[in-house]
């Protein structure tokens, strides 16, 4: 489980800068339970998904991936390998050359001993591409391969707990029911899987569980359709359906 203590996140502290991103946040994340993390354009999603993979140190309270403080240094290796995130823009998270050695970096990074071929292109199967694109350049593939590499490159290594930062945002329809298998595939084989979206219609017809941020504030935790049954709930967040 992943638990949020009276969390708090500032980005630029102690400067004029200073922005409040993440507002005294409790949260317990269950695994093997879909759930959506909804809230408007800056209400703090991609913040929690980072504090809760470690990237980010909470400001005030506390972050704990099972029994691990995400404050203590000694942690990090551990936390990383245990939570994985799928950036919102994937592209900013290639560095290699190739999409093989992209996929083989993380497996070297945590001492994954199995073949690394082997397990790479496990990786890429699973999220529908062939070994063919192992050679193929990261940088110089549509918007909706890298996306399904950079989730290979993510469930490589099988981490308990993944979050997904508007997963099919910008995709075609074949495209996003590919995603979407994969993701309902890491739900079904009991790992936590978190999708940030801003796609109500993708919330009410897979998520088991919503979270709804508002200004940093957790405003909401429960049921999908609970949530948009109360029409006052959509006018406090700004979460409407549009189509
Ligand atoms: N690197 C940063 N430096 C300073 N402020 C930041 C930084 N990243 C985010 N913020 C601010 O923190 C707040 C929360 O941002 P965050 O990216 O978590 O929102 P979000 O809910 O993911 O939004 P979106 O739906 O647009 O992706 C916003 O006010 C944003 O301007
Ligand atoms: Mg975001």
């Amino acid at each position: 489980m992943i638990v949020f203590d009276q969390c708090s996140y500032q980005y630029s502290k102690k400067t004029p800068l200073e922005t409040t991103a993440i507002k005294a946040v409790s949260l317990k994340l269950e695994k093997a339970q879909l759930t959506a993390l909804m809230g408007r354009t800056g209400s703090g999603k991609t913040t929690l998904a980072n504090l809760a993979a470690g990237l980010l140190e909470p400001g005030e309270g506390s972050v704990f991936v099972d029994d691990l403080d995400t404050r203590e240094k000694r942690n990090s290796l551990k936390i990383s390998q245990k939570v994985g995130l799928v950036f919102q823009y994937p592209e900013t998270q290639f560095f290699c050359p190739t999409v093989g050695e992209e996929i083989e970096f993380a497996l070297k990074n945590f001492n994954i001993d199995n073949p690394y071929r082997m397990l790479t292109i496990k990786a890429l199967e699973n999220v529908g591409l062939n070994a063919s694109y192992i050679d193929r350049n990261p940088f110089k593939l549509s918007g909706g391969e890298q996306r399904l590499v950079a989730i290979a490159s993510i469930i490589c290594w099988e981490p308990d707990y993944l979050f997904f930062d508007e997963p099919t945002a910008g995709l075609d329809a074949l495209y996003k029911k590919q995603v979407l298998s994969v993701i309902k595939q890491l739900e079904k084989s009991g790992k936590g899987v978190y999708m940030i979206t801003h796609d109500t219609k993708l919330v009410k017809n897979e998520a088991k569980r919503l979270v709804v941020l508002c200004e940093g504030r957790l405003f909401y935790d429960g049921g999908v359709q609970l949530f948009f049954e109360d029409s006052q709930n959509m006018e406090k967040t700004g979460i409407f359906e549009i189509f």
